[in-house]
């Protein structure tokens, strides 16, 4: 199998990082295609919790090459800060990661123009504030600054000041507001000039290795259902986490990835505002987020918790062709008397299992729960699927049914060794 996908089934944080870290063992290369530093993929790695939001998890792994394809909005702070961190992990990363020349860049006034937006809106989108919007936005107006720029450095350096020039009489034409950020440039031109020689065409370098048949696993960040196009809009990130976005976000084609591997928590979250059918606003839902320590790894926030929902697992597994499932955090379900899973909605006074992405109508539909027997045991130090209470396979048995596909991996813990391969 030498391409595989990683793509997130629900509304970010399944437990990616994990996934990819396990999996990246085997991997020549680790390549990112979407997203930014939104993303916040926890890693346990020598026993300490590492947090990557914008390099690909594959570089905890010394021998793998990673790339930030086309697809992704860097911010080259971010970038630094993270590179600082992990080589405090005595992990190396110069000469291991590689740019898209063809990735667009955020820009400080990226995040100033999302945190005003955010606050004159009536329809807040809970952002992650990292200016991924508005960067995205600048991408397909035309109107953004890639990557590549950087290697004829004089003309960028003009070209950055007088796009910050121009945008600045932008934003404080449109907010009312006025914006100091003359410092800002000079510390920005400073942190570009440290990823220079990073960067290359990526898309002939991921293509002539997948020629050679190395093995290149691909790591989405956040989820299907915040998708721009499939997910729950407008309550979602600006690109394509789903599995066609992979191959815009790199420039590999679609019959060279070999397979999809879909991540699912157990249970369901989500950090930032928009519908979430299966929310639970009780104390089953704070059981799930205190025992799941659900707070966003990037904001910080609480994630909202819910039961897993299989309409939009299914709905998922359609949208991007997933062949197995990663099942994440079941130890976190180990409490429960009886486990709920969401197998229908009502909507109208009408039963359907089809998952729609209209605002209006998925914030009516009411879940339809089947209740499954909980086996209340500690999972921890089990290796094998023989070995697992019957009342977990009996719930995997049921979840696989309902959408089709099987699970092939099951996370017990947040550690590499807690995963059971089926
Ligand atoms: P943005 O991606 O910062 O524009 O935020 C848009 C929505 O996506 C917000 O609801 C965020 O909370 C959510 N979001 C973005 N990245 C992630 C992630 O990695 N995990 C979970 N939610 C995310």
């Amino acid at each position: 199998m030498s391409v595989s996908l990683i793509v997130g089934t629900q509304w970010g944080d399944e437990g990616k990082g994990k996934i990819v870290d396990l999996l990246s063992k085997d991997a020549n290369i680790v390549a990112r295609y979407q997203g930014g530093a939104n993303a916040g993929h926890t890693v346990i790695y020598n026993g300490k919790k590492i947090i990557l939001h914008l390099i690909p998890t594959g570089i905890l792994n010394p021998h793998t090459t990673c790339i930030i394809g086309n697809g992704v909005v860097l911010d080259p702070f971010a970038l630094l800060q993270e590179t600082e961190t992990l080589e405090k992990h005595n992990v190396q990363v110069s000469g291991r990661l590689f740019i898209s020349n063809k990735a667009h860049l955020i820009l400080p006034y990226h995040k100033i123009i999302e945190k005003y937006s955010e606050e004159c809106s009536t329809q807040s989108i809970g952002t992650t504030g990292r200016g991924i919007g508005p960067s995205y936005v600048d991408k397909y107006a035309r109107c953004g600054i890639r990557v590549g720029e950087i290697l004829n450095f004089d003309e960028f350096v003009i070209r950055l000041r007088k796009n910050f020039e121009e945008k600045v009489r932008f934003i404080e034409k449109i907010f009312n507001k006025t914006i100091d950020i003359e410092n800002t440039i000079d510390e920005y031109i400073e942190a570009i000039k440290q990823i220079k020689n990073f960067t290359f065409d990526t898309c002939y370098f991921l293509n002539q290795k997948i020629k050679e048949g190395k093995k290149i696993l691909i790591e989405g960040a956040q989820g299907t259902l915040l998708d721009i196009d499939h997910g729950t809009y407008p309550f979602v990130t600006s690109s394509n986490p789903t599995a066609g976005g992979a191959c815009t976000g790199l420039g590999v084609p679609p019959n060279k990835i070999d397979k999809v591997i879909g991540v699912s928590k157990a249970y369901a979250t989500r950090v930032g505002n928009g519908p979430f059918p299966t929310e639970l606003k009780n104390q089953f839902g704070q059981q799930l987020q205190s025992k799941g320590y659900e707070f966003g790894s990037t904001t910080g926030r609480p994630r909202r918790c819910g039961w897993l929902d299989l309409v939009a697992l299914r709905y998922s597994v359609m949208i991007n062709g997933i062949e197995e499932i990663a099942l994440t955090k079941i130890d976190v379900l180990s409490d429960f008397d009886e486990i709920n899973v969401c197998t229908k909605y009502e909507l109208n006074g009408e039963q359907t299992e089809l998952f729609p992405t209209d605002l209006l109508t998925l914030e009516k539909v009411k879940p339809i729960y089947t209740s499954l027997k909980g086996w209340k045991k500690s999972l921890a130090g089990l290796k094998l699927k023989k070995e697992l209470p019957k009342e977990v396979l009996a719930y995997i048995n049921f979840l696989e049914e309902y959408i089709s596909c099987k699970v092939s991996m099951l996370s017990t813990g947040p550690a590499r060794e807690d995963t059971i391969f089926f």
